[in-house]
């Protein structure tokens, strides 16, 4: 049994445009960090925060019940830790209120660092309602879209209704995800509360035939079907306003060969999905879009099968 590990979980596009809160994709290249380690304590608590910087995070709580990681650990250990307790030490390599899944991420760390501690280790698959505490308490509802791809990795389909089984879909061959972060914030909390309480039938029935014909596109590698089918008719243009750029980055992607692009989570961040070869290109024409708009800007180009949550050596 160790005493002390250090998980690593990846950033997330929630929704991917297509699935509001049932539909989430992993990325490579950006994530979280959770150092835990076991305590004579009685119970979870948060050491300190720090930024990609190295420094004490500016923002982020180290109080035990205002901090996604502890709060997903703490219902980890309530349930399967033994005697004493467990302190954290958090990494933000997200940044905060991004729509890259930055509290998912943490709550995921600290589940499967925490998880390495116990006695008996639970499977990957019964840490996701753990998770997912942690994740109720930054957005304020029920949604795995961020949480079960950074802990599982790839592409995942999980419906509230189906918690806390998932469905981990295929993905297609030579399909790239780009992320474009601007430098703005969107509360999800709020954004959440912003939304419509009620959808038309016709744009129910839209959505869901984008839903299913895009699941079936990754599947089958029909990569002009993705292009037809990754559209929010319901979400983004309730959204969309919050984020400066988005028509101009979207138009701009669009224009050099993207196969859709929208909102990620709840934004700011904006993403595309594009043949491989063209991921670079389109990345690059995002970022020059952006910041001609005047917001600086970060970009990350993933595959669709990034890997999920694990532990560092
Ligand atoms: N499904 C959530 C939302 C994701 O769109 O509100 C938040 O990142």
């Amino acid at each position: 049994m160790s005493d002390f590990v250090t998980a690593y979980a990846p950033a997330s596009i929630g929704n991917v445009g297509v699935g509001f809160d049932m539909l989430g994709l992993a990325l490579s290249g950006a994530g979280d960090r959770v150092q835990a380690r076991r305590t004579d304590g009685d119970s979870v608590t948060v050491a300190e925060v720090r930024g990609l910087d190295g420094e004490l995070h500016p923002h982020l709580s180290t109080k035990a019940d205002e901090n996604t990681a502890s709060i997903a650990a703490q219902a980890l250990w309530d349930v399967h830790g033994d005697a004493g307790g467990v302190e954290l030490k958090v990494l933000k390599g997200l940044p905060l209120q991004s729509g890259m899944g930055s509290s998912a991420a943490s709550a995921v760390a600290a589940a499967v660092a925490v998880n390495a501690l116990l006695p008996s280790p639970l499977a990957v698959e019964e840490l996701l309602p753990f998770a997912l505490e942690g994740e109720k308490y930054a957005s304020g509802g029920i949604h795995a879209d961020n949480v079960a791809p950074s802990l599982f990795g790839g592409l995942v389909l999980c419906p509230e209704v189906l918690l806390p089984e998932i469905i981990r879909l295929p993905t297609p061959a030579g399909v790239s995800a780009v992320l474009l972060y601007p430098d703005l914030q969107v509360n999800t909390a709020q954004a959440r509360k912003a939304l419509p309480k009620s959808v038309s039938m016709k744009l129910w029935l839209d959505q869901q035939g984008l839903l299913a014909g895009f699941i079936h596109a990754c599947a089958s590698d029909d990569i002009e079907l993705i292009g037809r089918t990754l559209r929010d008719v319901i979400i983004e243009p309730h959204r969309k306003d919050a984020v400066s750029c988005f028509d101009d980055v979207v138009a701009a992607a669009m224009r050099v060969g993207a196969l859709g692009c929208t909102l990620s989570g709840s934004g700011p961040s904006i993403f595309a999905l594009c043949k491989d070869s063209d991921a670079a290109n389109i990345a690059s024409v995002m970022e020059q879009e952006c910041r001609a708009g005047g917001t600086a800007c970060q970009s990350w180009v993933s595959s669709m099968s990034a890997p999920g949550a694990h532990i560092e050596a």
